[in-house]
């Protein structure tokens, strides 16, 4: 539970939005006051009947009023986002940070998170291209595939191919645009492209965020390329 709190605390503080958002009326001066009042009511630090449960408290407590503060446009200063990245490693490893912020493999969720991102087809082509890391500081991989016709379908031409032949085929009938790619993306195996082997990595959930994500479908939608031969 710690390590969750803290791990989301830190994954909320990466993602800091660039304005502030003291619109909503959860951060009006009155409302903040209440809400605090009404946490320090429930979660109530008995140390003499209950240290454990007073000490998980007071950990929540400094929790739910960080978040409060961050979400309602609270910029912390260098020197407190070190301290709070030094609070996270001590409880987790870096394979569990890049978990909690990678994408996972599941379709129906990711294109529910995709509606409110805006994906940047150049970053996506970095990303692509293998010239912008990916979580964990590896690069992608997919042109070295996907420029080589005899190993992958072509890059130039996807969001064509994907609009005019596979959306076409009766299992992807109720399909999107998007869910094809998505699910291509990061579940590769539930569908293998005729005359190509099942050699496209499976991992590809656990080292993109949801902005990488979307950055990379960005990118293959301006694949729009007449096809060749197909
Ligand atoms: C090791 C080679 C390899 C790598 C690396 C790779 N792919 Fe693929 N990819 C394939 C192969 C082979 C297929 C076709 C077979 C299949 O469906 O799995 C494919 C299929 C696809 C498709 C469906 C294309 C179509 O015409 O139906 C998309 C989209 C795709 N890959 C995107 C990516 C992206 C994005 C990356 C990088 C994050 C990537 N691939 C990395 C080999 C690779």
């Amino acid at each position: 539970m710690k390590r969750l709190c803290l791990l989301l605390l830190t994954v909320q503080m990466l993602a800091l939005p660039a304005v502030a958002q003291d619109v909503f009326v959860g951060c009006l001066d009155e409302e903040l006051t209440r809400q605090q009042e009404t946490f320090a009511g429930f979660l109530t630090l008995d140390f003499e009947n209950d240290r454990d449960m007073a000490l998980a408290n007071l950990f929540r407590l400094g929790a739910i009023y960080q978040s409060m503060a961050l979400d309602c446009g609270y910029q912390p200063n260098h020197a407190e986002v070190k301290v709070m990245l030094e609070q996270v490693l001590d409880y987790a490893s870096l394979d569990d940070l890049i978990a909690a912020q990678s994408v996972g493999a599941d379709v129906d969720e990711i294109l529910l998170e995709l509606e409110t991102i805006y994906g940047d087809p150049l970053t996506g082509q970095l990303l692509y291209n293998g010239l912008e890391p990916a979580l964990g500081g590896s690069p992608l991989g997919c042109a070295g595939c996907h420029e080589n016709e005899a190993i992958a379908p072509l890059t130039a031409g996807t969001w064509t191919r994907i609009n005019d032949i596979r959306l076409n085929l009766r299992q992807f009938a109720n399909y999107s645009q998007r869910q094809f790619l998505v699910e291509s993306i990061v579940r590769p195996m539930d569908y293998i492209t005729p005359d190509y082997a099942a050699v496209m990595p499976e991992f590809y959930g656990g080292q993109l965020t949801i902005q990488q994500l979307a950055d990379l479908v960005a990118f293959l939608d301006s694949q729009d390329q007449l096809l060749q031969g197909e």
